[in-house]
């Protein structure tokens, strides 16, 4: 018999493809002595029936996974520095011209994007619940709220600073599960003819690669173009605008309107044909997802199994959100792995979410040199590759498992 749950944008029947097992929370590092008290919940995904949106079978609590000491920094990586750079400028020329506009931001975390905003001279409000990566963005001269976005957060703003121009989330939209409370907000913070723009990990692209370790308990929701377009229309919006961009291993910039406010471009259409044609949102589809995913797991395990028995040095490179999925359900261990490196100094001298591997700072990989790198930071492949020309040159080798298991 097949596990069910509802569906938490249209109450319809969400059925299960993949279940990936007891996992911790992706982002609680843990403090060495602390390994008893941790969070454990049952990771596993499905499909609506009726509206198509995968998501999450069980919710985790919000506040057990983005409070005070949230671990996780955006301006860790100079190509994402770039590409909100980009997306900021962007704006700026585009939606942001008008008399004395204005900018909303869900989850700004560091404020990676609204920096440029801010340096512009553009009035725009970072709304952000993670109290410590609040402070950073607030130390760039950004205007934070300490809280999470809903609608009471909404009418709240567009009380004190009026209607915003434009709303946009990265990387935050596809963490809540409570999307019919943001979409309502989003309707009455947004300006008649201003957009929301967000941008998540695309189905599209985590089928295509078999990119598994993208769920984990912060990633609710995994988003189409398809499931998007009824998700808005539910709700008094319109999928007017996509656009395929490659970071984060693949991922999808929507932009929402008000209903017929704005005319949808033939991005739209494109991406939806492409989808129906990729039968993205069928269930054999997703089970051929969960049988590549378990091929994956197998080909890991032998590989790690095999070079400990070689002797060799195996560490694990980036301590993601992705890499608790990964060891957990793969049950990688610290005999497998020695340590994972790691440049985010709140992630260090921790251990591992569920596997308790250490984690430790970059000089410990780069001042001795392991024999093996497991890339678990891979959608940051490029910029780490370049940067690790030594490691090559040393003689080391990078493990890969995405879109397969492979040593290059
Ligand atoms: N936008 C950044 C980026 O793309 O790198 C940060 C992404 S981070 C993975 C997700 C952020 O969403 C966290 O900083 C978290 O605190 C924030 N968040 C979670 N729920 C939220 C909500 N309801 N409203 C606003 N931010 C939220
Ligand atoms: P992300 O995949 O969620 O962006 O997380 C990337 C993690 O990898 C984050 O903890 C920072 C770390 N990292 C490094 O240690 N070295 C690097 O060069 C990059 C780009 C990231
Ligand atoms: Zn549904």
């Amino acid at each position: 018999m097949s596990t069910t749950s509802r569906c938490r944008i249209c109450d319809g029947t969400v059925t299960e493809f993949i279940d990936l097992g007891r996992q911790p929370l992706s982002d609680a590092f843990v403090v060495p002595g602390d390994e008893k008290k941790e969070f454990f919940f049952r990771l596993a995904t499905g499909i609506c029936e009726s509206c198509t949106m995968v998501q999450l079978m069980e919710e985790v609590p919000r506040d057990l996974m983005f409070h005070e000491a949230y671990p996780y920094h955006s301006s860790g990586s100079s190509v994402m520095r770039t590409h909100f750079q980009e997306l900021a400028k962007r704006l700026l020329t585009t939606e942001l011209t008008g008399e004395d506009p204005f900018i909303v931001e869900l989850g700004c975390n560091d404020g990676i994007m609204l920096k440029a905003v801010a340096e512009a001279g553009v009035r725009q409000l970072g709304v952000e619940p993670s109290g410590g990566v609040a402070d950073l963005a607030a130390a760039k001269g950004i205007r934070v709220r300490k809280d999470f976005f809903e609608e009471a957060t909404a009418a709240d703003i567009r009380e004190n600073d009026g209607p915003a121009d434009v709303i946009y989330a990265a990387n935050t939209l596809c963490h809540i599960p409570y999307m019919d409370s943001i979409l309502k907000g989003v309707t009455t913070l947004l300006r008649p003819n201003g957009v929301f723009v967000f941008e998540d990990p695309y189905l599209g692209d985590i089928v295509e690669r078999t990119s598994f370790d993208q769920i984990y308990d912060e990633h609710f929701f995994f988003f189409t173009a398809r499931s998007v377009q009824e998700m808005a229309r539910r709700n008094g919006l319109e999928l007017v605008d996509v656009e395929r961009i490659p970071v984060h291993g693949g991922e999808v910039r929507y932009t929402l309107a008000l209903a017929g406010a704005r005319k949808p471009s033939s991005a739209v259409a494109e991406l939806l044909a492409w989808e129906a044609e990729r039968k993205l949102a069928e269930y054999a589809t997703l089970e051929r997802f969960a049988t590549n995913v378990k091929k994956i797991k197998e080909d890991l395990i032998a590989l790690l199994t095999k070079l400990r028995a070689e002797g060799k040095r195996v560490v694990g490179y980036g301590a993601t959100a992705k890499s608790a999925t990964v060891t957990n359900f793969c049950g990688i261990t610290p005999d497998l792995v020695e340590f994972i490196s790691d440049t985010t100094p709140a992630k260090q001298g921790r251990l591992s979410p569920g596997q308790h591997i250490p984690v430790r700072e970059y000089q410990a990989f780069a001042g001795d040199h392991p024999d093996y790198a497991l890339l678990f930071a891979w959608n940051h492949a490029d910029e780490i590759m370049n940067a690790e020309q030594a490691f090559r040159d040393a003689g080391g080798q990078w493990i890969r498992y995405v879109p397969n298991v492979h040593v290059s």
